[in-house]
């Protein structure tokens, strides 16, 4: 018999191709999602017909219990995702993702599953890895406000030489920079640590950026291409803070869905956490440039704010080692060929451009400087 899975938060832009990759794959897959206006604003995006969908916050203990009742895994995706906005609706984001996994954890109590995966971030490593000039390995790099008031964005050494971003393993120690992090660590923890006193199989993806069609434009608080290409598609410069070479690592959301099957399925993955990216790092201004010329307004150049956001961090991108060898997890799709398709989708459902908005929002409570 094919095996029920929980996808909390399951419509959002990652549960829907997760719940997509779950039933092409024979899972009786079910949803139970809140819906929050932030995200749905503009209606609820569809799932496969198959996906049994409940409508339900995470914190309600009996609507969880509801939903749970039946099924063999979790895959914990349902949370309130942005840095910026964590750094000022703190209850929002302490309540919705460390109150919701800890009700959906005791819920298991009653109703045990044989496995959880929970979607956690890169966010949680602060600043990627470094090297320094002796080709040592640092692990806990930090700007300093002064610095970045100053508008040198890269780490420096001691002398003040520029340290050089390597892949970040998740053998580097966390370093929370924002309440969203800390969120994230907590959900982590908390699923790892549930789930070895019980007896369940349990894992933590640590995601980094994802794209691909499907994410929500109208919130300016999430996903860096969704961002840029909401102020292209308004004729609008992409805003980018610092001097635009901060460098990310873009993996796309048909990935990720993959690697939630295969952490779901491999019992190697049990207890561990695991990066999920794409393993190649992008400097943020060449993407908007990328996208630009994708949507068909090159002449579109990266509005540089040249002022740093509260949490930001300069570099990380992922090494994907652990991810292959666990998971047998390879990236499928690159950022490079997937521009056209995500504009195209980006015409086709229109864009509100938010981005002010969030801007004003940050600079009113003294977060950009
Ligand atoms: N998008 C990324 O780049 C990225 C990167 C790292 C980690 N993640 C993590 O992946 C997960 C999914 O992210 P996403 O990009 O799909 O975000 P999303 O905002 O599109 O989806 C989140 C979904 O959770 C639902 N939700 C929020 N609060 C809820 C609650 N209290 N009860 C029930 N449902 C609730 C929302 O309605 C939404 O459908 C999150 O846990 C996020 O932290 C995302």
């Amino acid at each position: 018999m094919s095996q029920t899975v929980l996808v909390t938060g399951g419509s959002g832009f990652i549960g829907r191709h997760v719940a997509a990759e779950l039933v092409e794959n024979g899972y009786r897959t079910r949803v139970l999602d809140a819906l929050i206006d932030q995200v749905h604003g503009q209606g609820q995006a569809d799932l496969p017909p198959e996906v049994e969908f409940r409508q339900g916050d995470v914190r309600d203990a009996d609507t969880v219990r509801g939903a749970l009742r039946g099924c063999d895994a979790v895959i914990h995706l349902a949370a309130e995702v942005g840095v910026g906005q964590s750094m000022y609706e703190i209850t929002r984001y302490v309540s919705a993702n460390d109150l919701g996994t800890a009700v959906l954890l005791e819920a298991m109590i009653g109703a045990p599953v044989e496995t959880v995966i929970v979607a956690s971030s890169m966010s949680v490593y602060g600043e990627g890895l470094y090297q320094g000039g002796g080709g040592q390995r640092l692990e806990r790099v930090r700007r300093r406000p002064q610095a970045l008031r100053a508008g040198r964005w890269d780490p420096v050494d001691g002398e003040g030489h520029i340290l050089s971003p390597i892949a970040t393993d998740e053998e580097k120690p966390v370093d929370l920079a924002s309440i969203y992090a800390l969120t994230k660590y907590a959900q982590e923890r908390a699923v790892l640590i549930f789930a070895e006193a019980y007896g369940i199989r349990a894992s933590a993806l640590r995601l980094f950026n994802v794209f691909g069609t499907g994410q929500a434009l109208a919130n300016p608080y999430t996903g860096v291409l969704v961002n840029f290409a909401s102020r292209l598609a308004n004729g609008e410069r992409p805003m980018i803070f610092e001097d635009g070479r901060q460098r990310r690592d873009f993996v796309h959301v048909r990935d990720v869905a993959r690697a939630f099957r295969l952490a779901l399925e491999n019992n190697r993955a049990n207890g561990e956490v695991i990066n999920i990216g794409s393993g190649k790092a992008y400097a943020i201004a060449e993407i908007a440039r990328l996208l630009a010329d994708a949507m068909g307004v090159p002449h579109l150049e990266p509005d540089i704010v040249n002022k740093a956001r509260a949490g930001d961090i300069r570099n990380c991108f992922a090494d994907i080692s652990r991810a292959r060898d666990l998971l047998g997890f390879e990236p499928r799709y690159r950022l490079e060929d997937t521009l056209a398709p995500f504009a195209e989708w980006v015409r086709e459902v229109g864009a509100e451009d938010r981005g002010p908005d969030m801007r004003r929002q940050l600079e009113e409570r003294g977060l950009v400087s």
